[in-house]
């Protein structure tokens, strides 16, 4: 990331070293995209939310933001008060921008009830080693610390039929050597099979639990990925 210069400011509630995915997958995640490719698909996506027409004080956290890209994309439209939480810390050393951020778990999240306006995840629940329980756990956290009045905002991969296609074709030896894109795809695939398989399979018991701690606003599942926005219910 390369926004500014500056180094982030990063609070740690956890130990450092708790890296949930292993360096491997760290390697391909940072080589499937560029850090200026990843902004520009997260400003997209909130641009598809809508976020260009939210307060831009509003109070955000992005939990499981990685290396901040969609910190990077809440800054560049605007959003004055974002923090970033994620377990790794070498990932999140990676970001420069002005957000807080927090090196935390957050299937337990070291922030006070009814604090923020916006929590959004991407690409983070799917990481959960056991769902439904982990994902109960990380969504009740996020219920807490949502104000009553605020919104959750999730894109995470989804089953469909163009993503069954993308890992037809990635998953070929001959493209992984001819498309780097794809050689990344399917590395990380690789390195986080078990729980993204786990996602994958799972969309009713994924949905029920959406549906026990927030209203849905939007759930649309396209193009490989799910789209939701959903209120806390009280
Ligand atoms: C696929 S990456 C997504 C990163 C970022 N949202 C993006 O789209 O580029 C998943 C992230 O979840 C983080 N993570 C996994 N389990 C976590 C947990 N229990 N608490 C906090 N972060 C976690 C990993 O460290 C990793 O940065």
């Amino acid at each position: 990331m390369n926004e500014s210069n500056q180094t982030p400011k990063i609070i740690q509630h956890v130990a450092s070293g708790q890296m949930c995915c292993d360096p491997d997958w760290e390697a391909a995640y940072k080589r499937f995209e560029t850090p200026e490719e990843e902004i520009a698909k997260f400003i997209g996506r909130l641009k598809r939310f809508g976020f260009e027409s939210l307060p831009k004080d509003a109070r955000i956290n992005e939990i499981f933001c990685g290396r901040g890209g969609g910190l990077v994309a809440l800054e560049r439209l605007g959003f004055t008060d974002v923090e970033g939480t994620d377990l790794s810390d070498t990932l999140l050393a990676e970001y420069r921008g002005a957000a807080t951020l927090h090196l935390a778990d957050c299937l337990c999240m070291p922030f006070d009830d009814d604090s923020y306006d916006i929590v959004i995840v991407q690409g983070g629940l799917h990481h959960l080693p056991k769902i439904p329980d982990d994902l109960d756990r990380c969504l009740a956290e996020v219920k807490r610390i949502l104000k009553p009045d605020g919104t959750f905002y999730v894109i995470e991969p989804w089953r469909t039929p163009f993503l069954n296609f993308v890992h037809f074709v990635t998953d070929q030896p001959i493209m992984r050597k001819l498309y780097a894109k794809g050689d990344a795809l399917a590395a990380m695939t690789e390195c986080e099979r078990v729980t993204y398989e786990n996602w994958l399979t799972h969309p009713k018991e994924i949905m029920a639990v959406f549906d026990s701690h927030f209203k849905a606003q939007k759930a649309n599942s396209s193009w490989g990925k799910l789209a939701y926005a959903g209120t806390p219910i009280s």
